[in-house]
């Protein structure tokens, strides 16, 4: 059930949290299913609830730098770029303290913490007296939630509550960094804060470690992701950036069964019913914040196909790119 993010509702929210039921939540960068962190019952119910292996770790969600310290060893490095980027979209993983509960690291004896900025969010977070374990709310697997009503559409059945707290602004999960040597930091996964931004802050390059193949058996020590991810049930074929601008080699991947998904507005476009956008003018933050929606909206209609072309690779085009292979990886 949807709810209005009214006072009362973030109370019932609240309580719900306190007898360790889950709860759909928005944030800036995309809905989370939350539950206690520090309760194993809890955890446990996120993992049924979204059908994600046990081997894959949560993120957890503390109202403040202080609750975080709680629940984590934090460096300088973290602590600094905490000051900088929190609230906001960057997870980093650090050390766990004993209280955080094996279930949700997945066996690590690393935390991925984030102070989220959504001002839902955190009323919900000053309402309960613990951190919040949280993954995108959606089934393991599927392209991520950005509004109240993908929850609904997917996990409706699951949870008690669901809150709304409108479209998402960023669209894209945040970027997860591991700072446990904290003179060499490392990408997980991209994210609304790029890598140039962390390494600029901190003064050390920054390595990346992204994608592992295939299914693996073991805890997701490295980005505890999967190639496969963030995918639409419509069959996800990419296309070069600036390739679609050809009108001869747009229209020669149209037909009745297939969407094809531009940047921006072509020059071309005559109303031909199977092309789309994410943003008309082609503005990168548009561009995310629409791209999950948009996938899903697709997936709603008789598609069998998708030909998307991918961002420029800058700036937020690396994560949206990032996203973009993992749609459309086998
Ligand atoms: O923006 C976001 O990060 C959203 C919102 C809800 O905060 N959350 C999110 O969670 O995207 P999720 O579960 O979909 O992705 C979290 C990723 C997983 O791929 C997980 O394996 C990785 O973070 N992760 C969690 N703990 C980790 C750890 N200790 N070491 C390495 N990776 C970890
Ligand atoms: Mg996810």
């Amino acid at each position: 059930m949807i709810l209005e993010a009214t006072s009362d509702n973030i109370d019932y929210c609240a309580g719900l949290l306190k007898q360790d039921e889950v709860v759909g939540i928005p944030t800036e960068t995309v809905y989370g299913l939350a539950g206690n962190a520090l309760r194993e019952s809890s955890v446990r119910k996120i993992f049924q609830t979204k059908g994600r292996p046990l081997i894959d770790p949560l993120i957890v969600h503390c109202k403040d730098l202080q609750a975080a310290e709680s629940i984590a060893s934090l460096n300088d490095a973290s602590r600094s770029l905490a000051k900088v980027f929190w609230p906001g979209p960057l997870t980093m993983v650090v050390p766990k303290s004993r209280q955080v509960p094996d279930l949700v690291t997945a066996g690590l004896d690393s935390v991925a913490i984030r102070v989220p900025r959504h001002s839902v969010f955190r009323n919900l977070l000053e309402s309960v007296d613990f951190p919040l374990a949280a993954p995108s709310a959606n089934p393991f697997g599927y392209v991520s939630p950005t509004s109240a009503d993908h929850v609904e559409r997917t996990l409706g059945s699951k949870v008690k509550a669901i809150l709304d707290g409108g479209a998402c602004k960023i669209g894209l999960e945040s970027t997860i960094v591991d700072l446990r040597k904290p003179e060499n930091p490392i990408i997980l996964r991209y994210g609304p804060i790029s890598s140039s931004q962390i390494s600029d802050h901190l003064g050390f390059t920054i390595g990346t470690r992204l994608t592992q193949n295939s299914a693996a058996n073991g805890p997701q020590s490295a980005p505890g992701q999967l190639s496969k991810h963030y995918s639409p049930e419509c069959s996800v074929t990419l296309l070069e950036h600036g390739s679609v601008a050809s009108k001869e080699f747009a229209l020669s991947h149209l037909d009745d069964e297939t969407a094809l998904v531009c940047n921006k507005r072509p020059n071309w476009y005559a109303g031909q019913r199977t092309v789309y956008w994410l943003s008309a003018a082609g503005d990168p933050d548009e561009m995310a914040r629409c791209l999950f929606d948009l996938l899903q909206r697709l997936d709603e209609k008789p598609f069998k196909k998708i030909y998307i072309e991918q961002a420029a690779e800058q700036g937020l085009g690396v994560a949206i790119n990032d996203r973009l292979r993992r749609a459309a990886a086998e």
